[in-house]
């Protein structure tokens, strides 16, 4: 079965976030909720409430949808009256209210209307589909399955999915393939325990590190120092992320686990009502979005703020302090648990009991360990899942210091007799089965992992800051492996070298280039660290050349002749975003943010930025005629920095072309770009003509140039924005020309060259510079 349109009941935190999902991926959906009992007596809307959460989410941030346009794809509607329309979808997702009577009786309504063959899916975070098939029909069950979204379902990527019994194969199948390539998912089969994976072992970890941390008398801010970054987990610490997800979620969570969990589970010998966080709740301190939790912030009558933090022992505030840990220094997870300190120690409480239990809960809740870690990542942000981290520890370590201390040693540690749980044999990762043995890990059709291909051989060439690998079928991948992946000289070397060993494409072992990363983000864009030093000593020659080195390396990517095929996901700022203007094509993560924020440390795209966005402004026919408003657009995006929040908007910007393409899966990237720079070697691939444009000169820049003024009159530009715009107007207007004249590339490049280093030499670049450094923030001078 194919899906091409769903329908999601229930429009609040879940089922709203997951129907302007899947508008994002373009599928037609329904949201459905109640008719509110105050309609139903005084009249009024009778799709309110589905229609107020979608008005809600086009000003939530960070956005649920991609493109704001997406929203036309969310019909809202009502359950009483547009019911007779489930009749058309194809995949159903019920997110109503956490309770089984109430789900039940919707189940019932949904099958008296809804097509042969059709999928219902539960979203519960908690209730097992054995419960929620209770006394539903054999038909039903068959089209039933559980798909559990995290919050927020754009952002997060994990999704849990479970099987019933009776559940249809190919329903199963179908569903889980959309949720993964058309939605993007990292779909994780659980069995049909309680909290599937992520939340049992998530709340297990949570309970644990709040109770150690009351026990070993830590304060919040030691705690979340250590059960945080050291860790691999998110670096808000246990603490913090109670307060952020709320604290008024834990009880509930906890409720219902132990309403469900085994007798004998672990979980109910660790759990303990917290009196302190009950009184928290009762009082408003929810956490972020009530008055504070853990810690709060206030703002001080100064204008400046107040970070507190709670006493664990008293329940007051006091002013929140650094912990200073040694072991919060700790390199590695083994160093963490043997530092002598009160964090170390810790750190040994909470994980010795964590790994433990979620080592014993294979194969309980899952098939294997895999999905396990998968979960952890995906769902917590976890950087290594349980077994991983056993593996840090070392499986025959961890059993004996268990062992030694009086614990049990988990049934998955003893099978692994001191061998680890993962293990390269050959190019192939392996994962420990519960039948003792090692199996490969097996990647879906359509998923290559650059991080598979380093494993299983040698680069084709390296240098300190950038890689090549083979990544078959001739295609040739540029890895950046700097830090935050910064671009440098040895970042330009290296795309020139990929250029010299393809040569023409056709008489080499290489027939394309691809350019990617499997980083947070593609690259932030060029190495400000060392520009300053070039700066602070006055070579102004070295500067020069390099923005000219980077300028001709681009263009040779632009114009070489096999395709160069981008594939960036999370942020590609500065040259970052030059290096995909300079592409033949982009196949884009869906979740890409990117754009020309040169202006943010006073200078201009000096990469063929400016001249790239001119040339595909000028040439785009859908804009209005006349040489003013492409160059209005240009200059309105780069002079406020404008980042793009998705590949969509991205494609607004006109980074991507309507030929681009966008992959939701992170996991299929790599071998989706490959697969579109085999497609145009396949089409006879030619790089593009060089082309020239008119651009209107000095009038333009004096329009541009009045425009900043007056935002400078009214406070909303500084002094040195002004000087920077200046220098980006004057460049985008094509400098001392007019319209009769034709301007070329290289024109357009040298006047970038020219006004980057004028402004390099000012004051207020330096400033900006510096203070983006030290800070990471923008200087507003
Ligand atoms: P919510 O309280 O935000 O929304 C529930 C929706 O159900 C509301 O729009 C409400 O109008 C509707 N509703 C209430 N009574 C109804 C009825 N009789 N018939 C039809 N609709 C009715 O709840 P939330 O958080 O969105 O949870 C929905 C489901 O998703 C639950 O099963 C929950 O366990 C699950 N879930 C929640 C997560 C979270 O972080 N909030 C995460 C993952 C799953």
């Amino acid at each position: 079965m194919q899906i091409k349109s769903c329908a999601v009941i229930g429009s609040g935190v879940m089922g709203s976030g997951i129907a302007a999902h899947i508008a994002n991926a373009g599928i037609p959906v329904m949201l459905l909720d109640i008719v509110p009992q105050s309609v139903k007596d005084n009249g009024g809307d009778r799709s309110v409430v589905a229609k107020t959460a979608i008005e809600k989410m086009l000003k939530t941030d960070p956005a649920p949808f991609m493109h704001k346009k997406a929203a036309s794809l969310v019909t809202p509607g009502n359950l009483e009256d547009d019911l007779p329309k489930l009749a058309d979808v194809d995949w159903i997702v019920e997110a109503i209210v956490e309770n089984p009577a109430i789900k039940a009786d919707l189940y019932k309504k949904l099958d008296g209307v809804r097509k042969a063959g059709s999928v219902v899916s539960s979203n519960t975070s908690t209730i097992p589909l054995n419960i929620l098939l209770q006394g539903q029909s054999e038909r039903f069950a068959a089209d039933f399955m559980i798909t559990h979204f995290f919050n927020p379902p754009r952002y997060m990527r994990l999704l849990e999915v479970v099987k019933g019994e009776k559940t249809r194969d190919d329903a199963f199948q179908a569903v889980s393939a959309f949720c993964d390539v058309v939605l993007g998912k990292g779909v994780v089969r659980c069995k049909d325990t309680p909290g599937f994976i992520a939340n049992r072992i998530g709340t297990y970890f949570m309970q644990a590190a709040v109770n150690e941390a009351i026990d070993g008398g830590l304060t919040v801010e030691e705690a979340d120092a250590i059960s945080g970054k050291p860790m691999g987990l998110p670096k808000t610490g246990t603490f913090g992320l109670i307060d952020l997800v709320g604290l008024d979620l834990m009880p509930l969570i906890s409720k219902s686990l132990l309403s469900t969990l085994p007798q004998d589970d672990d979980y109910r010998r660790i759990y303990r009502d917290n009196p302190l966080a009950a009184k928290m709740i009762a009082e408003g301190y929810t956490g972020r979005k009530g008055k504070g939790g853990f810690y709060r912030q206030t703002k001080l009558p100064d204008g400046k703020r107040l970070r507190e933090a709670i006493d664990l022992r008293t329940g007051e505030y006091r002013k929140s302090g650094r912990a200073s840990l040694e072991s919060a220094n700790a390199k590695g997870l083994r160093a963490l648990v043997e530092t002598k300190d009160k964090g170390g120690q810790y750190a040994w409480r909470v994980l010795s009991q964590s790994l433990s239990y979620a080592a014993d809960l294979v194969p309980q809740i899952a098939d294997d360990v895999q999905s396990v870690d998968e979960a952890m990542r995906l769902g917590y942000n976890w950087k290594f899942g349980p077994f991983e981290m056993i593996d840090q520890l070392g499986t025959g370590w961890f059993a004996e210091m268990l062992a030694a201390e009086g614990k049990p040693v988990p049934h998955m540690v003893k099978l692994a007799a001191g061998r680890s749980f993962y293990r390269t044999e050959g190019a192939k990762l392996q994962f420990l089965g519960t039948d003792g043995d090692y199996h490969d890990v097996v990647r879906p059709e359509g998923v290559l992992l650059l991080s598979d291909v380093k494993r299983g051989s040698k680069p084709v060439a390296k240098n300190g800051s950038a890689s090549l690998w083979d990544i078959g079928d001739g295609v040739l991948c540029l890895e950046f492996t700097s830090k935050m992946n910064a671009l440098d000289a040895d970042i330009m070397a290296m795309i020139r070298k990929s250029m010299e060993i393809i040569g023409d494409g056709k008489s080499g072992s290489f027939k394309a280039l691809v350019v990617h990363n499997e980083a947070s983000n593609f690259s932030v864009g060029a190495n400000l660290g060392l520009a300053l030093f070039a700066l602070n000593i006055g070579l102004w020659p070295q500067v020069e050349q390099s923005v000219a080195d980077g300028q001709q390396t681009y263009k040779a990517l632009k114009y070489a002749p096999f395709p160069t095929v981008s594939a960036p996901s999370g942020m590609a700022l500065g040259g970052g975003c030059e290096i995909l203007l300079h592409s033949s094509a982009i196949q884009a993560h869906a979740e890409l943010y990117t754009g020309l924020v040169e202006v943010g440390v006073g200078l201009l795209p000096g990469w063929g930025g400016c001249k790239e966005m001119v040339f595909r402004h000028t040439i785009n026919k859908k804009r209005p005629g006349g040489p003013m408003p492409p160059i209005a657009t240009a200059f309105e995006m780069i002079s406020t920095a404008k980042v793009a929040k998705s590949a969509f908007e991205a494609r607004d910007m006109l980074v991507l072309r309507p030929a681009d393409g966008i992959t939701f899966n992170k996991d299929r990237l790599l071998a989706d770009a490959k697969k579109k720079a085999l497609e145009l070697v396949a089409a006879g691939y030619t790089p593009p003509e060089e082309v020239k444009i008119r651009l209107p000169g000095p009038g333009a820049r004096a329009a541009l140039e009045n425009a900043v003024e007056g935002f400078a009159a009214q406070g909303k530009a500084t002094p040195h924005d002004v000087v920077v715009s200046g220098a980006v107007a004057t460049v985008l207007s094509g400098g001392d020309t007019d319209i009769t004249v034709e301007v070329s590339e290289d024109d357009l490049l040298e006047l970038e060259r020219k006004h980057f280093m004028a402004l390099v030499k000012t004051k207020g670049t330096i400033d900006r510079i510096e203070h983006m450094l030290e800070t990471g923030k923008p200087l507003r001078n």
